[in-house]
């Protein structure tokens, strides 16, 4: 079977990328816009950032932010009521990956209105028109959103994340400038960032890789390994690391899959509310070392994109490194290392089943179980 690869349009990166936002939105002929965007978002004047730059050149639009982290069903559907409402031909998202997801959800329910329940989108949807057009912005350095064809729902009612699978989903533009995630505090510097290193672990090693893949998520995993303590300091080249990083790891796994990490991490979200990339972060270095026997020489490559010289290294020893240089990012920004303080044992058996129905777990390289998930969860407690 031919290997398919899907990427933006048109990106723009580094600092003072959204100035080219204007350019774009007259080239296109776009008209009036809804910008998509979360309420600290505009609390902290991110998003003014960019809505300075749409009235300065007096194009038209209306702000939406009913959106919460981890975005549910309702803020989607009032979003696509707020979108028709004001007659908007195309949206701006700006934020994370919770208002980039909501505007692709919005998107594709205003072209494919039979679509319109939300439910009906998880995995892969038979839409049949593209999206309303995005021009995306990210404000975090972690889910790529902007360059990928996937996005993230959640279900308040059954408790569960949807992963939404659809290339008619994808930014027509995106926008990675670091200046828009300088204003992020470390804690959420570090979570993001960890997102987008595990994102680049599970798109290397994943059942799906191949050449091409592999090829944007290594360079993803030097990038992030070298950039993210600086980005949590803040640093210029740290950020700049990161938003290019995590932007090359998202060209990678949007095209490939992911693993069990991630559909491990799904359901703490969903039930707990807890922040993606602090669940990721934590569930990763313990799903390494349970994928290790399926990865071939992978890790040795991961070792080495991290830094540490694996020369006269055998596997065993090749494998550990990789891990323990995981270990030691996640310890060095600060991200706790077990979910004591977040899992309730009582929920075990329901986190377990809903890991083993999410959509990334066929992507896994080792095949696993329920059980054995449970067990995963377990060793973090
Ligand atoms: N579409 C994808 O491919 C994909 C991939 C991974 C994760 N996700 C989903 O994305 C969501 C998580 O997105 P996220 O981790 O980017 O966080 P987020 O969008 O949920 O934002 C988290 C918080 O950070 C704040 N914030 C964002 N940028 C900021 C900035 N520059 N300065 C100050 N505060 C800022 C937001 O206001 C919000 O309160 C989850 O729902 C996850 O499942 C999607
Ligand atoms: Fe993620």
């Amino acid at each position: 079977m031919a290997n398919r690869f899907i990427l933006n349009e048109t990106s723009y990166h580094g600092s003072g990328a959204i100035r080219e936002i204007v350019t774009e939105v007259k080239a296109r002929g776009f008209k009036k816009a809804m910008v998509c965007s979360d309420p600290d978002l505009i609390k902290f004047g991110v998003t003014k950032k960019v809505t300075d730059l749409l009235d300065a050149a007096n194009l038209d639009y209306v702000v939406y932010s009913d959106i919460k982290p981890n975005p549910t069903i309702e803020n989607v559907q009032s979003g696509v009521k707020a979108l028709q409402e004001a007659k908007a031909d195309y949206m701006i998202a700006i934020g994370g990956g919770s208002s980039m997801d909501t505007a692709k959800a919005i998107g594709i329910i205003d072209k494919n209105p039979e679509f319109s329940d939300v439910r009906s989108l998880e995995g892969v949807a038979e839409t049949k028109n593209p999206c309303t057009p995005i021009l995306a912005v990210p404000t975090t350095a972690g889910t790529a959103a902007e360059v990928t064809i996937n996005y993230v729902i959640t279900d308040a009612q059954k408790d569960r994340k949807m992963v939404c699978v659809d290339p008619h989903d994808l930014p027509v533009v995106a926008f990675v400038d670091p200046d828009m995630m300088a204003s992020m505090p470390k804690g959420l510097t570090a979570a993001t960032g960890m997102d987008a290193l595990t994102h680049a672990i599970e798109g290397y090693i994943t059942a799906g890789a191949w050449e091409m893949s592999d090829m944007f998520h290594i360079k993803a995993i030097e990038i992030i390994a070298r950039s993210l303590r600086g980005a949590v300091e803040n640093t210029p080249e740290g950020r700049e690391g990161m938003a290019l990083g995590q932007y090359i790891a998202g060209m990678g796994f949007s095209n490939v899959g992911l693993g069990i990490v991630h559909s491990m991490a799904h359901p703490l979200g969903a039930l707990y509310d807890t922040p993606h990339g602090v669940a990721n972060a934590i569930i990763l270095p313990t799903v390494m070392e349970y994928n290790a026997p399926a990865t071939g020489t992978k890790y040795k490559d991961i070792a080495e994109a991290m830094g540490v010289d694996t020369t006269g290294m055998d596997q065993e020893a090749y494998r550990k490194a990789a891990v323990d240089a995981v270990k030691k990012l996640s310890q060095d920004v600060g991200i706790p290392a077990d979910l004591k303080e977040i899992v309730k044992v009582e929920d075990l058996d329901f986190l377990s089943q809903s890991a083993y129905d999410d959509a990334c777990r066929p992507g896994n390289p080792r095949e696993t179980s329920v059980a054995e998930i449970k067990e995963l969860y377990q060793s973090l407690l």
